[in-house]
């Protein structure tokens, strides 16, 4: 007898884009002003430059070409678009949001669009967000985007922390189709979000409209950051494993937040996923934020290893803390 499994909607990516300003910041560049090394900031981080917005871009700007560089990966266009979701820590304004701008932007006068904050971990948080409203049955077709402009955020002058940021976009359309019910699937399969607000201090901006009116500066304490770093993000892949019945060897790519070397490798090691799964491209883009996760898909689909079929884990921790993982077959 053959089991049978009831169709269920799945929300698939059938676009994926990205933009990265084109100004380039490498380690050398910031030992001209900063008093670092390209030794250090690459034997602590992996990072050897990031790329920084010009003076006339925005997160909206960035997380508009994304967009429409994800649409035009898809063949679609607005029209076929009801709900956007962008994450940003760096919106352009306190309100409105940056997913109002780009869904104006994109000619856009229907559906629904909203901005989304879980600092880092934004991305997976939108994808899983949007991946409800889909699988729902609610709305078709979502522009997830991840936008930053994180050199805005930064004092320049505190070495500890204005090395390990860059600016960028990046964006998946994802569409409810019927699949199976099964991990065969195409499309977000398992995705488990968590939170603690008990660690706020840790990693923070020390502004706001409410508190100082004013912007403020990022903070970390990196040491605490990096020792809860590992434990988190292996703990929700771990229950992305465990709901759908796979191991780290059934994956095809492990992709994750982009923001220190060492808590990758110390990760994927903890985990038993094999170093030449695992997509790296702190190197070339620095932390980006919610971006980081859709840059670095961009970057390995466009050099061919992600394909069509493919199992593919994303995850990200950041400020909060938050932290999430999400398990996709491309
Ligand atoms: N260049 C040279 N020296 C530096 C620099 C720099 N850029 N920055 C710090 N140092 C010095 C420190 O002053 C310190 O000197 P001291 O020993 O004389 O006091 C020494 O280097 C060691 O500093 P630590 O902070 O202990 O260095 P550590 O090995 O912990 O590395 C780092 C720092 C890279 C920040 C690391 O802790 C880290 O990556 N943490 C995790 C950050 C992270 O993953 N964030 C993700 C979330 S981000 C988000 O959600 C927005």
């Amino acid at each position: 007898m053959t089991l049978s499994h009831p169709a269920k909607l799945r929300s698939v990516v059938v676009g994926l884009g990205c933009y990265l300003p084109p100004r380039i910041l490498s380690n050398a560049d910031l030992e001209k002003t900063l008093d670092t090394t390209d030794e250090w900031i690459v034997q602590r981080t992996g990072i050897r430059q990031r790329h920084i917005a010009g003076e006339d871009e925005r997160t909206s700007t960035l997380g508009l070409r994304a967009a429409k560089a994800a649409l035009a990966d898809a063949g679609l266009s607005g029209a076929d678009i009801d709900l956007v979701i962008v994450a940003t820590s760096t919106p352009d304004y306190t309100f409105p949001s940056v997913a109002t701008q780009i869904q104006a932007g994109l000619g856009m006068t229907h559906g629904v669009a909203f901005d989304l904050q879980a600092v880092c971990s934004g991305f997976v948080f939108a994808v899983t967000t949007a991946d409800k409203f889909l699988t729902s049955g609610s709305h078709k077709r979502a522009l997830v985007i991840g936008a930053e402009t994180f050199s805005r955020l930064l004092d320049w002058n505190d070495r500890t922390t204005c090395v390990l940021f860059g600016d960028g976009a990046g964006a998946i359309v994802l569409e409810a189709q019927e699949g199976d019910g099964t991990i065969a699937d195409r499309g977000v399969l398992t995705a488990h979000l968590r939170s603690d607000g008990r660690y706020r201090d840790k990693l923070y901006v020390d502004g706001g409209p409410s508190s100082t009116r004013t912007t403020g500066h990022l903070k970390m304490e990196g040491r605490e950051v990096f020792r809860h770093a590992v434990a988190m993000v292996t703990d929700v892949v771990q229950a992305g494993f465990a709901a759908t019945g796979t191991t780290a060897e059934d994956l095809s790519w492990f992709v994750p937040h982009q923001a220190n070397r060492r808590i990758i490798d110390a990760s994927a090691e903890k985990l038993g996923i094999a170093p030449q799964k695992v997509v790296i491209t702190v190197d070339l883009h620095g932390n980006t934020s919610a971006a980081s996760v859709p840059l670095a898909l961009c970057v390995a689909r466009d050099d061919g290893r992600i394909k069509p079929g493919d199992l593919v884990m994303i995850e990200a921790m950041g400020g909060g803390f938050t932290w999430g993982a999400a398990l996709i077959r491309w």
